[in-house]
């Protein structure tokens, strides 16, 4: 998963039956960290918070109620969150000062994972929410107003999306032509250096007909391409039609029948759960897009053993194969963990071998941080920071090569690109390329949500700058 955060908080759009109410609107914030997960989370906490009057607000300081939708994957990305809240107890002293109140409240991944602590560390938090209880947050929040501190981190009997109010056609429509669609939760893997499975709980997946129901209506709204989300999505499965089994293969073949839906991705996914239906939806479906993040970690078996992974770099390999040869186009991008406990220079020189080998479009790495509850924690030999900084040195310079590699051998090829938004430059359009990467075209090339031929010019440092391609057959 990309646990990149994301640039700014998110805004959470509104319908225009709550602007029409009489009563003056709440306004809230919220802020996003961590994975697309919680990205999607965010969207939804604001359709629930929406039904009950809140329109959002992207300036903090005017917020009636802000949220913080955590991370707590690494040690830093949970820190964030605390120094957060120093900040935002200055402005809610500044506020009541003012006469006007301001209700705090912590969602996500840290939540789950600390619940009491929070309220403990930071008094001027209300409210303490975890990602199986979104549902209950419209009236967690009206709790919390009349002065309660809660902490609701309960895993729920209920199924929070059946609770969950879909959002309204304005507000899909104002978060774009692409948009992400939880179908799986949580994670049974148990990596050795991983809180998924404890802040996230086991696996859980959506049934097919709540998952057909949420595409069919994005699609119905204006939406061209969906992403598929769970922390293990290719463990998804679930009942199709005539009770026989599905697996993320079936589930694709049946989305890419939607009118209007022209592109599908899924991220992430194990190793271990790449069926031969997932494989051959990469061969038979067009709108299956040829991105695969497909994270490995390590290229050393011996770290892959005690990381739990339960594959080998020359089964990781094998895979790759098989993908590539149905489907050779595909852009590959994975997750690495440097300085793993007992991670010996060999082992670095592993992985740093396997990515040579596998030739990455786009990857994200990290150093090992010691997660408190896992097993990596109380490992014996534990890299030193120093060793780690260096090693992550090495691991991007190779990645960031290898990326560069990728953009530059797209120059002078029609590539087909959903059309995102105007760029910055007057003319200018934003689209996303099937491999994901933004492209830039220099002059209008049609309409928002359209699907146009272009022709990669050059790659620059973050983007790929294209122009109309004129020469395209149709
Ligand atoms: N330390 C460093 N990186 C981690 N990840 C998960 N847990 C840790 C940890 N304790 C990375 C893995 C995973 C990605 C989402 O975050 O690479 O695939
Ligand atoms: Fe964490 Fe491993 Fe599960 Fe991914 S598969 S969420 S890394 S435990």
């Amino acid at each position: 998963m990309n646990f990149t955060e994301p640039p700014e908080s998110r805004r959470v759009e509104t319908g225009e039956a709550v602007a029409a109410s009489v009563a003056p609107a709440r306004k809230v914030f919220i802020k996003t960290y961590g994975c697309q997960m919680n990205v999607y989370d965010s969207q939804r906490m604001g359709d629930a918070l929406a039904e009950s009057g809140y329109i959002a607000t992207e300036a903090i300081d005017d917020a009636d109620l802000v949220l913080l939708n955590t991370c707590h994957i690494r040690e830093k990305a949970a820190e964030k969150v605390y120094s957060e809240l120093g900040r935002i107890r200055q402005l809610k002293t500044a506020r009541e000062r003012a006469g006007r109140e301001m209700t705090i409240g912590v969602a996500g991944c840290v939540a789950q994972a600390e619940g009491e602590e929070i309220l403990r560390r930071s008094p001027v938090v209300d409210l303490v929410i975890g990602p199986q209880s979104y549902h209950r947050l419209p009236d967690v929040v009206r709790r919390a107003r009349r002065g309660e501190k809660i902490v609701e981190t309960d895993y729920a009997i209920e199924d929070k999306f059946e609770h969950l109010p879909a959002p309204d056609r304005a507000a899909v429509r104002s978060r774009g032509v692409t948009a992400f669609l939880t179908i799986q939760e949580g994670c049974d893997k148990f990596c050795t250096f991983c809180v998924v499975p404890y802040t996230r709980g086991s696996e859980v997946s959506r049934p097919v007909a709540q998952i057909v129901a949420e595409a069919e209506r994005l699609a119905a709204a204006g939406v061209r391409e969906i992403t598929l989300l769970g922390q293990n999505v290719n463990a998804w499965h679930g009942e199709g039609p005539g009770g026989h089994e599905w697996g993320l293969g079936q589930l694709l073949f049946r989305l890419a029948e939607i009118p209007g839906l022209a592109r599908l991705r899924y991220t992430t996914s194990h190793p271990r759960d790449m069926d031969d239906v997932l494989i051959a939806a990469h061969r038979d479906l067009p709108a299956l897009m040829p991105y695969l993040h497909l994270p490995v970690q390590s290229g050393s078996n011996r770290i892959l053993k005690v990381m739990n992974r339960r594959h080998t770099a020359a089964d990781y390999l094998k895979l790759i194969e098989r993908i590539r040869s149905v489907r050779p186009d595909i852009a590959m991008s994975g997750d690495f963990i440097v300085g793993f406990p007992g991670e010996t220079t060999a082992d670095f020189e592993a992985t740093l071998e396997l990515v040579r080998s596998v030739r990455y479009a786009q990857a994200f790495s990290f150093k090992y941080s010691r997660r408190p509850g896992t097993p990596g924690a109380d490992m014996d030999g534990q890299v030193p920071e120093t060793d780690k900084d260096e090693r992550l040195q090495r691991l991007q310079a190779l990645l960031a090569e290898q990326q560069r590699e990728f953009a530059v051998s797209l120059v002078g090829r029609g590539v087909d690109l959903l059309l995102e938004k105007p760029g910055r430059e007057p003319g200018q359009q934003v689209g996303r390329s099937p491999w994901l990467l933004p492209v830039i075209v220099d002059e209008k090339a049609g309409e928002i949500g359209d699907i146009v031929e272009v022709r990669i010019t050059k790659a620059g440092r973050n983007s790929l700058h294209a122009d109309i391609n004129r020469d395209a057959g149709h």
